[in-house]
């Protein structure tokens, strides 16, 4: 018996030195962690259970089968967070640099199953090569295979990537099909093709970095949801952003226990917006307020910082945060603002997390750039987003919410459920000098009549009660009593139920 029991304990410590100690130290010579310690990290200690570590692949070409390393260069298993079940997988760099075989495939599928019958969070963590070059078709089979998966999971359980070393090929297409993507700043890239190929094909000479690096795709590209300084922040991050979110498409949202008293006022919100119209102030101070304890997770901060998003608690419960940014491009409504927030709104719908939306919009951006960029159809996607929406909608105006951003930002007629303002409200169709330079064209060589015009235009237009005298808000409110108005009206919705006509899908503007 004994030596049965010995030889499960050699097989299993073969198997977790994955490529061995050389490409170990290789690995953590250049700041990665392996697979194994990166799981250790994100989840619960003594938490993971691992599956398939004797797996080995099967191919025969380019003597592959001299070659065998248990686990094939994938870790999978599941784990808990805080607790929670979590399912997880891990390439492992150090076996065929993390690239995917066929069983390497399988290894994934099961696990990506078993995460859907148990209506759990799927983590992926990516350090890899793409696609066994020595397997072929079977290994761009077995990408299909998990790329299927996550469609058919898409909805049902949050689905996470992170990209912790070198991402190319296949490996760039699974995560571009979950919910959320990260990468570590300096030591994780991802690209379709790299720069060898690229110099090849077009001639343009770039480096990793300046192709799919972090700084591209956090900031530019819009591929990747954040970036974090190395491997322990990044998972730690992880488990922050587990905890805000529900487990699937149908238990609701984590409820964690809160002693910050929902019925706190902040006085300091009453100055939050400036005197002058003109005059930007930070929307996130209004999230830090207003949230249980100051904790906010940001989803794409450095990418179309007019528009801010991301999670936060009210009365223990995750809320999505949408707000315009008034200290970035005066908060407008761009192509890539309206497609950061469509995307956000739209996860937060699939998975039951109510949102609340601080509106402070002169409007969408003009020029040639935006319309050739296809503006109409990106704001057409946030319309879209809320619009389609059955969760609990809160918006709060703060101050301007000029022409069709005030349609498209959770507005009551697009199915927003309650709508407050605060007095420094701006409800129009457009700001004073552009109104009044076309409703009285004829007077614009007199300066005296136009700047009464002015006047008589702010006084009428540029508050809150034309809308408020005809419902389309709910209640003008005092900035200081913000967080406890939102936490009543999300109580009051808490089972919010409503229909949408059955349909096979919807068709997005994409
Ligand atoms: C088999 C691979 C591999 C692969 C790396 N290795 N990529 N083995 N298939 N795709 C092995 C190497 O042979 C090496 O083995 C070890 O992993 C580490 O690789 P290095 O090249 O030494 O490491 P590094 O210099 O850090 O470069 C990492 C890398 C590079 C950038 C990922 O290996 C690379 O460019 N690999 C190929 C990437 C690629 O083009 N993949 C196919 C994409 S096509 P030893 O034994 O020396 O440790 C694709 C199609 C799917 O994925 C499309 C679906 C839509």
């Amino acid at each position: 018996m004994k030596d049965v029991l010995d030889k499960l304990d050699t097989r299993r410590a073969n198997a977790r030195l994955g490529g061995g100690m050389r490409r170990i130290e290789a690995q953590h010579a250049r700041g990665k962690l392996t697979a194994r310690e990166r799981i250790e990290l994100l989840l619960d200690k003594g938490s993971f259970e691992e599956f398939d570590m004797f797996v080995e692949h099967r191919s025969t070409e380019f003597g592959a089968d001299k070659t065998k390393i248990p686990g094939d260069g994938v870790v999978t298993g599941w784990g808990t967070v805080n607790g929670r079940t979590v399912f997880v997988f891990a390439k492992d760099f150090t076996v065929f640099g993390g690239s995917l075989s066929e069983t390497h495939a399988q290894k994934i599928n099961k696990i990506q199953d078993m995460a859907v019958k148990a209506r759990a969070p799927i983590i992926g963590l990516y350090d890899a090569g793409g696609a066994r070059i020595q397997e072929g078709v079977a290994a761009l089979a077995g990408y299909s295979y998990v790329f299927r998966r996550n469609v058919l999971a898409s909805g049902v359980i949050p689905q996470i990537s992170v990209i912790m070393g070198p991402c190319a090929g296949g490996d760039v297409y699974s995560p571009a099909l979950t919910d959320f993507i990260f990468m570590v700043k300096d030591t994780s890239y991802m690209f379709v093709t790299g720069p060898d190929v690229v110099k090849t094909v077009t001639n343009e000479v770039v480096t990793a970095e300046e192709l799919g690096g972090a700084s591209v795709h956090a900031t530019r590209s819009s591929i990747a949801d954040g970036a974090y300084d190395n491997d322990v922040e990044t998972l730690l991050q992880m488990r922050r952003l587990i905890d805000f979110l529900p487990s699937n498409n149908t238990d609701g949202v984590p409820e964690w226990p809160s002693f910050d008293d929902i019925e706190r006022i902040e006085p300091s919100l009453d100055t939050l917006v400036p005197e002058n119209p003109n005059k930007p102030y930070d929307i996130k101070e209004l999230i830090l307020k207003v949230i249980d304890e100051g904790d906010f997770f940001e989803i794409s901060e450095t990418f179309a910082r007019n528009i801010v998003t991301g999670f936060g608690r009210i009365a223990g419960r995750t809320v999505g945060f949408v707000a315009n940014q008034p200290m970035v491009l005066a908060g407008v409504l761009d192509g890539d603002a309206s497609r950061k927030a469509a995307r956000f709104v739209r996860f937060c719908d699939a998975f039951n997390i109510p949102i609340v939306t601080f509106v402070d919009v002169p409007g969408f951006l003009p020029g040639t750039a935006q319309e050739y960029g296809g503006l109409i159809k990106h704001g057409a996607k946030l319309l879209f987003a809320y619009s389609q929406c059955t969760v609990p909608l809160v918006t709060v105006i703060t101050r301007k919410a000029y022409g069709g951003a005030f349609d498209v930002m959770a507005s009551k007629e697009i199915g927003a459920d309650i709508n407050y303002a605060w007095p420094t409200a701006q409800i129009a169709v457009m700001g004073a000098k552009g109104a009044v330079e076309i409703i009285f064209r004829a007077d614009i060589g007199d300066a005296d009549k136009i700047a009464a015009r002015t006047r008589e235009y702010e006084s009428r237009f540029l508050s809150p009660f034309i809308a408020a005298e005809r419902g389309y808000i709910d209640d003008v409110i005092m900035p200081h009593s913000t967080r406890k108005r939102l936490a009543r009206a999300l109580g009051m919705l808490r089972d919010k139920h409503v229909e949408i006509p059955a349909k096979k899908h919807d068709n997005l503007p994409l």
